[in-house]
């Protein structure tokens, strides 16, 4: 790996899914197993960064020279990311964040009676779009994982939560594998990356994202 290109720069990423309780025992979650954004945290660590890792339910360990702070729902999440960004250089938002989450949780488990039943959902906060929205953001990344028309979801992600740069995804080409496919999207356009292994890819993230930061 080249020099520590990040070297005295803090970066805070959130990985994994969240989970959004519905009772204490059942809850609503997206499929992630966390593998990218630990890799990216491991990368970023590896590049002489101070690395915080907002990390949602996943079976991982910690990745050496990275401080995890493991939470469970999105607003825990926000709230975590809050209390780390202040003095962030650069924000990577990794997360599978649930877009809803249930209104009002029962105190108590919900017990079956044969009807018909319905959850109330109320939307999360976009915690990268938050966090791109403040006063002198860090260098925001956004991650764009679509099952179809990859170049204008993720480029129109990139547009409207105001990111300077998005790796976007196909679902089928990477969910819960060791390796991946990406396209890096930034203001000079599209830079597809070789299928990898997402250690390696992710050091080829965090080259670009060093690249688009030096350059600033
Ligand atoms: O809009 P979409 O959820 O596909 O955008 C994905 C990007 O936004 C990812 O980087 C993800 O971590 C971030 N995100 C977030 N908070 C949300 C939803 C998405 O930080 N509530």
């Amino acid at each position: 790996f080249e020099a520590k290109r990040l070297a005295g720069r803090k970066v805070v990423l959130t990985a994994g899914p969240t989970f959004e309780a519905i009772d204490p025992v059942r809850g609503i979650t997206n499929s992630s197993s966390g593998k990218m954004g630990y890799a990216l945290a491991r990368a970023c660590a590896h590049a002489g960064a101070e690395v915080v890792l907002v990390s949602g339910p996943v079976a991982l360990p910690v990745p050496y020279g990275v401080t995890r702070v493991s939470v469970q729902s999105a607003l825990a999440m926000r709230e975590a990311v809050a209390a780390a960004i202040d003095d962030a250089d650069v924000f990577i938002g990794v997360a599978a964040v649930a877009d809803y989450r249930p209104a009002t949780p029962a105190e108590h488990k919900i017990k079956k009676s044969g009807e018909a039943m319905s959850i109330a959902l109320t939307p999360n906060p976009d915690i990268l779009a938050e966090v791109a929205a403040r006063p002198n953001p860090p260098f925001c990344v956004g991650f764009a994982a679509e099952s179809r028309d990859l170049d204008t979801y993720a480029e129109g992600k990139r547009r409207n939560k105001r990111l300077p740069m998005v790796v976007g995804n196909l679902v089928q080409d990477g969910l819960g594998q060791d390796d991946n496919q990406v396209v890096i999207y930034d203001e000079a356009g599209r830079h597809p990356v070789p299928r990898a292994a997402k250690d390696n890819l992710a050091r080829s993230i965090v080259k670009h994202l060093a690249d688009l930061l030096a350059a600033r």
